[in-house]
């Protein structure tokens, strides 16, 4: 699947979104007409393009983000983001047809989310644009896109790794239609199970974790060679050529789930990238998005390196 199987740190290049979010904790969803006092009110960069390469650059990657940000002020919190982590800008695009991203989160007691957000200038990333960031994909160990940018872009993403024997990562997230173009171009699938159900046309909230294995299973067989679906404090299950299995979580004191996917996909593809086999990689991934449950917030809560290490051992030693 992937080329490299070096130790100097991979490279990987995320296509994906930034957005500014604006988080809040409330007690529950309002009712139409309802005004619900909230609490907790924090401004941060987040986005889940922006999300997963923070977190491959926490994890030890060298990394490229490929994307687009309005010209408004909200798009300094993207740049400054970038630099702090390390992050390669050269394909960062900007348009004047539209605002940066802003996505609303609001956290609910047990440490779940539900997220709103208008990708506004993520809208505006186009094959073209993704074409020009051609020479970085082909230099890479690793793509990884999601679904906050047109589908057109993520399809361009994975093609254009593929043609250079790059490992493609799709998190179909969110779940919209029109993701049947991009079989053929993904080597891994990674949905939540409530994504996964989506992408079915399984009623999501019929859909429990515990379907996670048919829903792989089938996702395989209609053309994703491997899937991937984060299941939460469930851990994950894997469908591929070698069957399907259950990869158990690590278990941690959750106060904010936000972002934990995004954390996730980003250590599963820093351990691909690295050649770690499938199953490794998920265990890697597993710990990762359990510490990003930790802290509240996405980029505040997202691990170091030597943490998910730490984590790893003392989960998986503890199993064996
Ligand atoms: O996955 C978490 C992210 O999804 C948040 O940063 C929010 O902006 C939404 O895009």
């Amino acid at each position: 699947m992937t080329r490299h199987t070096k130790k100097t740190a991979p490279t990987i290049t995320v296509v994906g979104s930034f957005t500014v979010d604006m988080m809040m904790r409330i007690p529950r969803l309002p009712v139409y007409g309802e005004t619900l006092l909230g609490s907790s009110f924090l401004q941060a960069p987040g986005g889940k393009g922006a999300n997963q390469a923070v977190a491959c650059a926490r994890l030890g990657a060298n990394v490229n983000y490929v994307g687009v940000l309005g010209m408004d002020s909200m798009a300094e919190a993207a740049l400054e983001l970038f630099r702090q982590e390390g992050i390669g800008t050269e394909c960062l695009f900007r348009t004047d047809e539209a605002a940066t991203g802003v996505g609303f989160v609001l956290q609910f007691p047990d440490g779940n989310n539900v997220c709103l957000t208008d990708m506004a200038a993520n809208q505006h990333l186009s094959a073209d644009m993704v074409d020009r960031a051609a020479s970085l994909i082909e230099e890479s160990d690793a793509v990884l896109t999601c679904l906050e940018i047109p589908t057109d872009a993520a399809l361009r993403s994975m093609e254009l790794a593929r043609k250079h024997g790059v490992c493609s990562i799709l998190n179909p997230a969110p779940a919209i239609a029109g993701i049947e173009k991009l079989k053929g171009h993904v080597d891994v699938l990674t949905p939540n199970h409530v994504e996964a159900a989506a992408l079915l046309n399984i009623d999501p909230d019929a859909a429990t974790s515990a379907d996670a294995v048919a829903i792989a299973r089938t996702l395989r067989e209609e053309g994703f060679p491997a899937v991937i679906i984060t299941c939460g404090e469930d851990g994950a299950v894997i469908a591929d050529g070698c069957g399907e299995m259950r990869v158990l979580g690590a278990k941690v004191q959750a106060v904010d789930t936000t972002g934990a996917g995004d954390t996730f996909n980003a250590a599963l593809a820093v351990a691909i990238a690295e050649g770690k086999p499938l199953v490794e990689a998920v265990m890697f991934a597993n710990c990762a998005g359990a510490l990003a449950c930790m802290k509240v917030g996405c980029v505040a809560a997202i691990p170091y390196r030597d943490e998910v290490e730490e984590r790893f051992r003392s989960t998986y030693s503890a199993m064996n």
